[in-house]
């Protein structure tokens, strides 16, 4: 089935449709930048842009960078406060006259790995960790995801996990490989104590440069790049979609 998936991020709007039965992208992505400020009224024109942009007409499923429940957006770390609350399933509907599916942008990255990538078919306990301009978090178990598990806002020596470890912060710090790695290693310690998974993917910008960092990292568990680097995001989305799509 085809079904366009949108991954929505804190310097990104990424689209392409998607076979989601093979996982695989039907036309090269098209990106916009997330407008400033990212206001959700601001990001359904980018959203709806991109909608265009493939002239589509079906379903949409769109990854986005905080706690979704029931189609609403419950927080916005990166984003506007604004979106804070509101149905933004229903106003992305709107906005782009298509039927919109929201998932939270790493479970939607999780699911595309569990089913096509790094973890497929793997039963054991699985943790996916994106890294970006945030740091997302999917757990899944017997290939089953526990949504919304926000790992990225896990306090490290006194501060949001993400505010140390992103791939934002490395930029910004202009930190080298192995300084960044150090700062992940804590806390990837901090995350097996708590769930001790088997295999840990680690996907978002970071998963194209894994040969960079990969000699610096120590973990308990397999530490292993998305296959589906940065695109597992809108595979994971559309996915999500048909799955709405057939309950
Ligand atoms: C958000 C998560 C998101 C992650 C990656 C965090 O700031 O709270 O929901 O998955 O960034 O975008």
């Amino acid at each position: 089935m085809a079904i366009l998936g949108i991954d929505i991020g804190g310097s990104g709007i990424k689209g392409a449709p998607v076979d989601t039965m093979e996982g695989t992208l039907l036309a090269p992505r098209f990106r916009v930048e997330t407008p400033q400020p990212p206001t959700p009224i601001s990001m359904a024109h980018s959203v709806a842009e991109i909608a265009r942009y493939f002239r589509w007409e079906g379903s949409i499923g769109c990854g986005y960078p905080g706690v979704i429940k029931h189609g609403r957006t419950m927080s916005a770390a990166n984003l506007h406060p604004d979106w804070i609350g509101i149905e933004a399933e229903k106003m992305l509907t709107e906005a782009t006259g298509c039927r919109v599916t929201l998932i939270n942008d790493a479970d939607a990255a999780g699911l595309a790995e569990l089913r096509f990538g790094a973890g497929k078919n793997n039963p054991n306990p699985v943790l996916m960790l994106t890294i970006g301009t945030g740091i997302g978090s999917a757990l899944f178990v017997n290939g089953h995801l526990v949504p919304n598990t926000e790992l990225g806002h896990l306090i490290v020596r006194g501060k949001d996990a993400e505010h140390r470890a992103s791939d934002r912060v490395r930029v910004e710090k202009d930190l080298s490989w192995k300084q960044w790695a150090a700062r992940f290693n804590e806390y990837l310690a901090y995350v097996e104590m708590l769930f001790s998974p088997d295999m840990i993917i680690i996907g978002g910008g970071v998963s194209k440069r894994f040969d960079k960092y990969a000699g610096y990292l120590q973990a308990q568990a397999q530490i292993v790049p998305a296959l589906l680097l940065n695109d597992a995001g809108i595979i994971g989305a559309a996915m999500n979609a048909v799955e709405h799509e057939t309950h």
